[in-house]
């Protein structure tokens, strides 16, 4: 496995693979790994010749008063994580090889962006889309996987390479869980033992509502359940359309996703499932 620190290393080694036609898949992160990038490297391994991995937590997506300084990090564990998956590179750059100076230039999905988590984090899917199109750019991937656990990112993501013509498929993969059912996340070990036996509180959430038959009644319950756990601090609750993320109400006759973003302490976490509407 190589690692590559710039730009110019990581574009001449793919140029060596693409001259014997070899597919690229891209898995990008921001370290700290866990199952749930796991997961998605070993898809990605399956299904192309080479795997990329990026490891860049990207300070354009943080707002002033987020994590940025404290979200967690251990390069030399991951490194030896994406080894044991036979990953062929990980491009891991400074801020300053990643970001020359100020630049000027963005990349926005201009509705998509400010509704939902972007209500709450201003600016964060622009820092997210910005960062992922120079990824796209530098490793021009074939193919590249995003979990299902940040829905909104994925619809972001998805929008921008419809509607830039980015030619490469973007591939979701479901969000991986603890056994206790929290959702995979390199925050998890932010949150205290206290906030930690209590998170779990979304996925109960999440699973009571799975059959609601309204959309009413599945805010309802999801707000109920969430209520019950005195450390959870309700974000928002939105149950949108699963594909455009518009409004919802009624009955629930095509897929809709409920999205959570709960704090515990410090810690924002975010949730998120498809509900049908099937009885099971
Ligand atoms: O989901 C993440 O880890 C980040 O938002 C991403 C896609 C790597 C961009 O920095």
């Amino acid at each position: 496995m190589q690692l590559c620190e710039t730009k110019s290393a990581i574009r001449d080694l793919h140029a060596t693979w693409r001259q014997v036609g070899e597919s690229i898949g891209l898995v990008p992160t921001m370290g700290y790994l866990h199952d749930g990038h796991l997961t998605l490297v070993r898809q990605a391994r399956a299904e192309n010749d080479r795997v990329i991995v990026t490891i860049f937590v990207n300070p354009t997506q943080f707002g002033p008063n987020e994590d940025l300084a404290t979200y967690p990090r251990d390069m030399d564990r991951d490194l030896a994580l994406l080894r044991a998956e036979g990953v062929d590179a990980v491009f891991a750059p400074s801020v300053v090889e990643m970001y020359d100076g100020a630049p000027e230039t963005i990349v926005e999905t201009t509705k998509l962006s400010r509704i939902l988590m972007g209500r709450l984090r201003p600016g964060h899917y622009r820092g997210v889309a910005t960062v992922v199109t120079k990824l796209f750019n530098i490793t021009q991937p074939d193919r590249a996987y995003f979990g299902e656990k940040d829905f909104q990112q994925l619809a972001v993501i998805r929008r921008m390479v419809r509607d830039l013509d980015m030619p490469l498929d973007v591939i979701s993969v479901p969000t991986v869980r603890e056994a206790d059912g929290l959702a995979m996340s390199s925050r998890n070990v932010k949150l205290t033992p206290e906030d930690r036996a209590a998170a779990p509180v979304l996925n109960r959430a999440l699973d009571t509502a799975a059959n609601a038959p309204t959309v009413a009644k599945a805010h309802k319950i999801i707000r109920d359940t969430l209520a019950s756990e005195p450390r959870a601090d309700i974000k928002s609750i939105d149950i949108r359309d699963a594909e455009t993320l518009a409004r919802v109400s009624g009955p629930i006759t095509r897929p809709v996703v409920a999205l959570l973003a709960v704090r515990f302490g410090n810690v924002l976490l975010i949730d998120q499932r498809v509900l049908t509407g099937e009885k099971p």
